[in-house]
């Protein structure tokens, strides 16, 4: 890889769920029928478009995220990665996520989608609780769920699911079993992320009204601190805020995300941070499925916004997404992503503070000096970064 042609990844958003979780607030739409051909046919335009603008690039990894992928024609999935191959420098065993909800109707596919050449799942399990799975709105019940998790490890040689913990009413001793019942079927990775209440969702109505209680702020650290136990029992570490894989099994994707590389995305709704001219563009497309793909019919793409970012705002992204990792920012790979030094983006009196109140650590590895934050400072990354980055 040279200066000139950074590796990128790819990231592809199916925008289409069959019902919408009352929690979420991700870009995915329920539709009645979906034209899966038209979607398809502009999903491939985004790419080749792209590849024409970027030039011929190394492509790390690929990751087919939504909404609900998994509803997608599989033929679909298998003609992105062809053209992902064709028009990108891609390595033979390059990592190709999807995500899945665990329905039978998407369980059944799966093994169509490992034909396709997706070698990675991750899986959307939420819960392994029935009355939690109602609660949470999902499709799915616990059944299903296990059945999906032992039918992905017959097809894919790597495994991801999903978990949402500090549910109402959750108690340390059930989080622990249900946790220890899901790593026992898959031990590979895990992405675990504590339920919040977003705007616009179905539960803030509800937890507004005072439907439901969440736990208080200890409670949920009690059972984040637990999980951390119980994963390591299982062989897996805490290697980003929210996730725990064996060493070997890190999602390269999302690495590519916190170590604040180059990727690119299509589809709806999909951000990208591509190096084109010697500047470091963030781009974004349409949200609305519908418009997108009109946008894409008519101009070869569905951008909506694309900025070219000031040091500033790269200083900034680069710390909010490297230091959620347990290795941390490398002062070296900041200044070359950057083109300042650590030192030059930070606040003196305020860095001294983060390190004194032991929110963030300064020191070597082998490739040089480096900041990490702790478990405290990763749970307050953004207001302590606000005040942090100059
Ligand atoms: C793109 S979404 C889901 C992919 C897939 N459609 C599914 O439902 O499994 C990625 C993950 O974000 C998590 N998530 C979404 N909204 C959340 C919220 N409000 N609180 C906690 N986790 C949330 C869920 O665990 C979900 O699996
Ligand atoms: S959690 Fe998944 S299935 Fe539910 S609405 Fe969000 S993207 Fe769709």
């Amino acid at each position: 890889m040279t200066q000139d042609t950074p590796s990128v990844g790819l990231y592809v958003h199916w925008p289409f769920c069959l019902s919408k979780c009352p929690y979420c607030d991700f870009n995915s739409h329920v539709r009645e029928r979906i034209d899966q051909k038209r979607f398809a046919a502009a999903l491939r335009q985004e790419l080749a478009t792209e590849a024409a603008r970027l030039g011929r690039r190394p492509l790390r990894s690929i990751f087919f995220g939504g909404g609900t992928p998994s509803l997608m024609d599989p033929q679909t999935t298998a003609d992105i990665i062809a053209d992902a191959r064709r028009l990108f420098d891609a390595d033979p065993n390059i990592e190709i996520t999807l995500e899945a909800n665990p329905t039978s109707v998407e369980s059944a596919n799966l093994a169509a989608f490992a034909h396709a050449g997706v070698n990675r799942v991750s899986l959307g399990v939420q819960s392994l609780n029935p009355d939690a799975l109602r609660f949470l709105g999902r499709e799915h019940s616990a059944r299903q769920a296990i059945d999906a998790l032992e039918i992905a490890r017959r097809l894919f040689g790597r495994i991801s699911f999903d978990l949402i913990y500090a549910r109402p009413g959750q108690t340390l001793e059930a989080w622990t079993a249900e946790l220890d019942t899901a790593l026992a079927l898959v031990s590979d990775h895990l992405s675990l992320y504590q339920l919040t209440i977003e705007p616009g969702t179905k539960f803030e109505g509800q937890y507004r009204q005072g439907l439901f209680a969440l736990p208080d702020e200890d409670d949920a650290a009690r059972l984040y601190e637990e999980t951390a136990a119980v994963a390591a029992r299982h062989g897996l570490e805490a290697y980003e805020v929210s996730n725990y894989a064996r060493p070997d099994a890190q999602s390269a994707h999302n690495l590519g995300y916190w170590r604040y590389q180059d990727y690119i995305g299509i589809g709806p709704g999909a951000h990208g941070r591509v190096t084109r001219d010697g500047d470091l563009w963030a781009t974004r497309r349409h949200r609305a499925p519908e418009p997108w793909a009109e946008r894409v019919e008519q101009t070869g793409d569905g951008t909506m916004q694309s900025d070219a970012l000031s040091t500033q705002d790269k200083a900034r992204e680069m710390l909010l997404m490297g230091l959620r990792l347990t290795e941390g920012v490398s002062e070296a790979a900041f200044a070359g992503r950057t083109g300042m030094t650590l030192q030059a983006a930070l606040d003196p009196t305020i860095f001294r503070a983060a390190i004194e109140e032991e929110y963030l650590i300064h020191d070597h590895d082998e490739h040089g000096p480096r900041l990490r934050a702790t478990t405290s400072g990763r749970l307050r990354l953004e207001a302590l970064l606000g005040a942090l980055v100059l």
